[in-house]
């Protein structure tokens, strides 16, 4: 099951300005001391810290600024280190009372429906909310995680193969995900803590597939899939490199991408940022043969984009 990949991305690296080679080593080292970055792939740092060493004036300024964009696009989605050990237990304790951060018994019964899950329990259903509160993007997510599946899976043909990209916590879900019998679910992301505990909890579940330690920047893509997930990631690339959305689009090799966007700040500002990304959006597909239906759910805006003709929508309704 788990097909782990560290890539040393080099590609986009090749472009930027050659500082001395023993200290871009220096910065590399001292991020990857930092506990909170450890995990980190460590070509994705070299990529930031070649980039931070070319400009500004010191090592030590540099160490500041990779740590400072890791912290934007990785370290402040997670408010706690992940403890995979401790994480795994908490699954299989079966004690159902003790996580409590999230105890919606309407998304625990929806879960224990579903046949891939039933099996696991209600405490397993429970710590696996819990632990979805962990990371930011889920969190958010969690009081509109049944109707953003429903809503989407409701336009979609059955769906054998997933992609999620930049992943996160967000395979946690797949107990409210529609996906068909026997689907391969394919994950990956820039965080090794949580491509492990990732690899674990498909295990758990039962559900075949591949999970790798990816850097979306310098190697966008991954397997072919029916649906590729790309959420809130968008932002979070054009953060580290400017046309990096557009080719992680180009890239993926699916018959249906959806893409969602954050309508707030990780501090909860809204700043207009729901009609920003509309347009950034807009700009992503302009020119291709994509069509694109767009959902809007509290505290997420969503794009579901058919990248070919191999798969047709499941229905033309106009919700979807
Ligand atoms: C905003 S969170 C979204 C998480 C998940 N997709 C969700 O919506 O629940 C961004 C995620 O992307 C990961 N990430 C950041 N930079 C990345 C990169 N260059 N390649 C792959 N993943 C990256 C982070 O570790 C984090 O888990």
């Amino acid at each position: 099951m788990s097909q782990m990949s560290v890539n040393t991305g080099h590609s986009s690296s090749e472009r930027l300005a050659s500082p001395d080679a023993s200290q871009i080593d220096e910065v590399v080292a001292t991020v990857l001391a930092a506990p909170k970055y450890r995990t980190i792939a460590p070509s994705l740092v070299r990529t930031l810290a070649m980039r931070e060493l070319a400009a500004r004036r010191s090592v030590k300024a540099a160490i500041k600024a990779t740590k400072n964009k890791l912290h934007q696009v990785a370290g402040a989605y997670v408010e706690q280190r992940i403890d995979v050990a401790d994480w795994l237990r908490r699954l299989q304790s079966h004690d159902a009372s003790s996580p409590s951060a999230a105890p919606d018994d309407a998304l625990v019964q929806a879960a224990l429906a579903n046949s891939r899950v039933a099996h696991l329990g209600e405490s397993f259903v429970r710590a696996s909310l819990d632990l979805m509160a962990r990371h930011a993007s889920t969190r958010e997510r969690l009081p509109i995680v049944q109707q953003f599946y429903a809503d989407i899976f409701a336009c979609l043909p059955p769906i054998r193969s997933v992609l999620d990209v930049g992943c996160g916590l967000n395979p946690l879900a797949i107990p409210w995900m529609p996906l068909a019998p026997n689907a391969v679910y394919h994950a990956s992301d820039i965080d090794r803590a949580i491509v492990d505990f990732i690899a674990r909890y498909l295990t758990l579940l039962g559900i075949p597939g591949s999970v790798e330690v990816r850097d979306q920047v310098s190697d966008p893509g991954g397997p072919p899939v029916d649906l590729a997930l790309a959420l809130k990631m968008l932002p979070v690339l054009e953060q580290i490199e400017r046309g990096a959305a557009a080719r992680l689009l180009d890239a993926l090799d699916a018959s249906f991408v959806l893409v969602s966007y954050p309508v707030h700040t990780l501090g909860g500002r809204r700043k207009g940022m729901g009609a920003t990304y509309e347009r950034q959006l807009e700009a992503l597909v302009a020119g291709r043969e994509w069509e694109v239906r767009r959902f809007i759910f509290p505290g997420e805006l969503a794009f579901l984009i058919r990248k070919g003709s191999r798969q047709s929508w499941k229905s033309s309704a106009s919700s979807c």
